[in-house]
């Protein structure tokens, strides 16, 4: 366990799965400048767990936040005092779209702006019945600064983000899963759905995971035919790959169970 001031970072060899904890419950883990940048230490912490010959380790990444919440969004003190233009410097929702590994906000509690563009900024967002999701900005008399209504639009459409944005209303994790803003609604069962379906990309062909998490990535950035071309340019390197090998020999081998290094 690596300890930065705002988050905790975890690793598992075993599983190859890593935990980050967005800390600081006592502001119900909102976003200070602190937070955003322990966030892509965490990350990077993480991802340097796995620089060893063996392949690459970090296969999945569970987002969650401290004590049954999971982010009040940007943190409002700070937010007021910044000057115009300091905003844009917060990168971390970048860094995790960018991580070259698949990240899922598991979501209890309070998931609202900033948290929630934080978690729309994962590759999949796991929530429990009892989460409360929005974009409240409006009622400060500001929008979501991070891409929150531009998420939206891409996960439901554009009618649905005005819903949520305009209106600032606090959603239930089965309306946000009704709009496609969540993957999966869980209850008890959350922590260990979560965990299984980090397990389960957790145990695929890194690479191929990493090309497909790209390719998804710039389906939304691109038009058909480029984004088409952009999967085959990613298609044919894999071809050549270990895993590759591995996963046909599995294929073609009964009860042999392939075991995939990330080569
Ligand atoms: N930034 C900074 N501090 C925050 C925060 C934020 N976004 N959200 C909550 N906190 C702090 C509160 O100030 C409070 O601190 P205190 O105990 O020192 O007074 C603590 O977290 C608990 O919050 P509180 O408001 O007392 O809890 P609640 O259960 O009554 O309400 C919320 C929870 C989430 C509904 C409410 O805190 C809220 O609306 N927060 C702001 C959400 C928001 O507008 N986010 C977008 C910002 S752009």
């Amino acid at each position: 366990m690596e300890e930065f001031e705002t988050v905790t970072a975890e690793f598992d060899a075993e599983t190859h799965v890593g935990h980050l904890t967005l800390n600081r419950p006592d502001a119900l883990n909102a976003l200070s400048d602190q937070l955003r940048r322990d966030v892509v230490s965490g990350l990077q912490w993480l991802e340097s767990q796995g620089e060893d010959d063996e392949g690459i380790a970090l296969r999945a990444v569970i987002v969650e936040g401290a004590d049954g919440n999971f982010c009040a969004g940007a943190d409002i003190t700070e937010f007021s005092d910044a000057a115009p233009g300091e905003t844009s410097e917060r990168q971390h929702y970048d860094f995790i779209r960018q991580f070259p590994v698949p990240v899922i906000a598991k979501i209890r509690g309070y998931c609202l702006g900033g948290g929630l563009e934080t978690a729309m900024s994962c590759d999949f967002r796991f929530a429990h019945e009892d989460a409360r999701l929005g974009l409240p900005e409006v009622n400060l008399g500001i929008i979501p600064g991070a891409g929150g209504v531009q998420f939206i639009s891409r996960l439901a459409n554009p009618s649905a983000a005005m819903e949520v944005a305009m209106t600032g209303d606090h959603i239930s994790a089965e309306r946000a899963h009704e709009l496609r803003i969540v993957n999966r609604v869980h209850s008890d069962d959350l922590d260990d759905a979560t965990q299984a379906f980090a397990e389960k990309i957790a145990a695929k062909p890194p690479l191929a995971i990493q090309a497909i998490k790209d390719a998804a990535r710039i389906s939304t950035e691109t038009g058909l035919d480029e984004g088409r071309k952009y999967d085959r340019r990613r298609f044919e390197p894999l071809l050549d790959t270990e895993d590759h090998e591995e996963g046909a020999r599995a294929f073609a081998e009964d009860d042999y169970t392939p075991e995939f290094e990330g080569r």
